[in-house]
């Protein structure tokens, strides 16, 4: 896949894996628009991801991120940010699979540990929900999100790095 293919790039990955940020700076240099699936909802809905899961739950929020999934055009290529929970769906995968390629942005426990350290805007991976909750969710993702067409190690590198790894490899 090149830059000047018709494809997307699809960025999935547990929540603190980098998606937005790879996702910015992807869509920069490959000169592709970004669309981060969270912030389509958020527009979508005209309500914050707290409140929708507040208000509504959890299962009304995955229905209105397939909804948004769907309602993107694969007319043209773009970098698609997705949420961490996009991979329990398998509609989604379909959906996904219609836009590009399907990129999963690899980080280990102790990596997102960290990044996810103070978020308080995912309601699954707030203070309340305790690390062992939020481990035990990433565990049981693993296999899910290692469907993915390629899959990039993000431990330890910056986001140039990781970004020109994408750029390169999903040339092939
Ligand atoms: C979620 C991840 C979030 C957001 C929502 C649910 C998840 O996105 O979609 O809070 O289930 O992993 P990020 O992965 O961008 O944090």
């Amino acid at each position: 896949m090149s830059t000047t293919s018709k494809k997307a790039i699809v960025l999935i990955g547990f929540m603190g894996a980098g998606k937005s940020t790879v996702g910015r700076v992807l869509a920069k240099l490959s000169g592709l628009a970004l669309v981060d699936l969270d912030a389509l909802i958020v527009q979508q809905q005209g309500r914050t991801i707290p409140v929708i899961f507040a208000d509504q739950g959890e299962a009304a929020f995955r229905h209105y991120e397939t909804e948004a999934l769907r309602s993107l055009s694969d007319a043209s290529p773009i970098v698609l940010a997705t949420g961490g929970g996009i991979v329990g769906y398998q509609e989604n995968w379909q959906l996904m699979r219609r836009l590009g390629s399907v990129i999963y942005l690899r980080a280990n426990w102790e990596t997102l540990r960290s990044r996810l350290a103070g978020s308080i805007d995912r309601p699954l991976a707030t203070a309340e929900c305790g690390e062992a909750d939020i481990k035990n969710l990433w565990q049981q993702r693993l296999s899910l999100y290692e469907q993915a067409d390629l899959i990039v190690d993000t431990d330890g590198r910056n986001v140039d790095e990781v970004v020109l790894e994408i750029l390169t490899r999903a040339k092939d």
